[in-house]
């Protein structure tokens, strides 16, 4: 049954709306503000019935503070005949609805089954909503789109086994938390992930970095160290950007993935490890081995299980789920900025083509969360190159909606291309002429022309 709070200083009132709603719901009191907030601590109620006049602190003060509390429950205001001004008032401040004393018992009986009726659609909404989420996320990967389902359905299935997985993407598609994800969904998210940046450690370290050393094993090894294949036992090791690691060392790795077994450097007992691998990269293995940069057996003795993490421009869809959570992530982090972002903005963000991936719309709505200073995150807070991208794709309606003729139209369009390719070049005018396939010099020409220069 419902729960409601009755919070009144007159025992009389307390009594009387006990009595007035036995039946329909739970019944519980308080004799002032602090009373409430206890009670509503212990129990949330689904329905708060406030008198606004007591002594001590006013009811005025509990309405403001459920107005920052999420999911608080609704208010019905209790006041007398003469003091409807206040009720009004308290309506402005949040309240749901208001009867005054003496109650009509009808109409009060009514309207707190108005509003817990109204509450618990609000719950049900909320069930469903955080069901849809929990469909459309895994760990911190989000997606809606159906190949990130897919990758959700392999990395589901991949967690269960101990198969080596290979995660493939570009850069900013999310492989570290698919990694992730991955390791948090199989029987091993209890015990550590490691993860090792192969890109990141420099060729001489990485093999002691990886399987550890014995005191004096080199110059430098002043201590006894414990490699992250070891400090990963009974977990899982995250081997980024594997791509990158020394081919001498990958012989090294390969034969660890297959005996289950280590040496650290200067050692002469191997060790069991019981380890298993995630491996990552955002480069094309496949080139590599051709092109002997790569070990064809440790190949094919990684990507047992590929997952692949398709760029954000081929999965459009997922953009304004993408988006909208960033916004409100960076709010909570900031503790402002804009609620909501503008119809046009979403388009141009989902035009956009995303070089940099889902890193880089992070980037994009971190920094317009920064810079927008109204309810709406709009055009001119985004990235000039989305907005460039965004233009050049609309001239054509522009035209054919008869918006604009076409020497305004092509003219609008060269600006845009050009402004585009320098803004992806980072205004690098090399760069953006090999973009556009004219020479440096043509760019040039153009844009001294358009009076195109680089922002201050
Ligand atoms: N599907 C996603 N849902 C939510 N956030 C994502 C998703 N994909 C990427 N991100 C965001 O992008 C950032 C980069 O993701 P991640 O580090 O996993 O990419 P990566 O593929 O490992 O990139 P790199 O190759 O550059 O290392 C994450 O910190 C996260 O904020
Ligand atoms: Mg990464």
């Amino acid at each position: 049954m419902a729960r409601v709070l009755v919070v009144d200083d007159e025992p009389g009132i307390r009594d009387s709306l006990r009595m007035l709603l036995a039946g329909m719901c739970v019944v519980e009191t308080a004799d002032g503000v602090d009373a409430a907030l206890r009670a509503m601590r212990a129990q949330p109620p689904d329905l708060v019935l406030l008198d606004l006049v007591m002594p001590g602190r006013s009811g005025f003060e509990l309405l403001s503070e459920l107005g920052h509390t999420p999911h608080a429950p609704p208010v019905l205001v209790l006041t007398a005949t003469r003091t409807v001004s206040t009720a009004v008032e308290a309506m402005k401040r949040g309240a749901a609805d208001y009867v005054t004393k003496p109650f009509e018992i009808e109409a009060l009986r009514i309207k707190v089954r108005q509003l817990l009726e109204h509450r618990a659609l609000a719950r049900e909404v909320e069930v469903l909503r955080a069901r849809v989420e929990e469909r459309d996320r895994l760990g911190d990967l989000l997606g809606a789109s159906a190949p990130m389902r897919e990758v959700f359905e392999t990395i589901r299935r991949a967690a269960a086994s101990t198969a080596t997985v290979i995660i493939r993407g570009e850069s900013g598609t999310g492989k570290e938390l698919a990694a992730r994800a991955l390791h948090a969904l199989s029987p091993r998210a209890e015990r550590p992930f490691v993860a090792v940046n192969c890109a990141a450690i420099p060729r001489n370290l990485i093999e002691s970095e990886l399987f550890g050393h014995e005191r004096g094993a080199f110059t430098d090894a002043r201590e006894r160290r414990i490699g992250k294949f070891e400090a990963a036992a009974g977990g899982t090791l995250f081997l980024d950007e594997i791509g990158d690691l020394d081919v001498a060392v990958q012989a090294k790795f390969l034969r660890a993935l297959e005996e289950r077994r280590i040496e650290r450097l200067g050692g002469s007992e191997p060790i069991e490890v019981d380890v298993r691998v995630l491996a990552a990269t955002h480069r094309d293995l496949e080139r590599d081995v051709a092109a002997g940069r790569f070990r064809a057996d440790l190949f094919y003795r990684i990507q047992v299980v590929p997952i692949d993490l398709p760029p954000l421009r081929e999965r459009r869809e997922d953009v304004r789920l993408l988006a909208r959570h960033f916004l409100a992530e960076a709010r909570a982090q900031a503790g402002r900025g804009p609620e909501r972002i503008a119809a046009e903005a979403l388009a141009a963000l989902e035009r956009f083509s995303w070089p940099g991936n889902v890193r880089e719309l992070r980037n994009a709505i971190e920094r317009a969360v920064a810079l927008a200073d109204g309810p709406v995150l709009g055009p001119e807070d985004l990235p000039a190159a989305i907005v460039q991208t965004h233009r050049i794709e609309s001239l054509g309606d522009a035209v054919r909606e008869g918006r604009m003729g076409f020497e305004e139209a092509t003219a609008d369009f060269e600006r845009a291309l050009l402004l585009e390719a320098l803004e992806l070049s980072r205004w690098n005018q090399t760069h953006a002429a090999e973009r556009l396939r004219i020479t440096r010099r043509a760019l040039k020409l153009r844009m001294d022309r358009l009076g195109l220069e680089p922002p201050a």
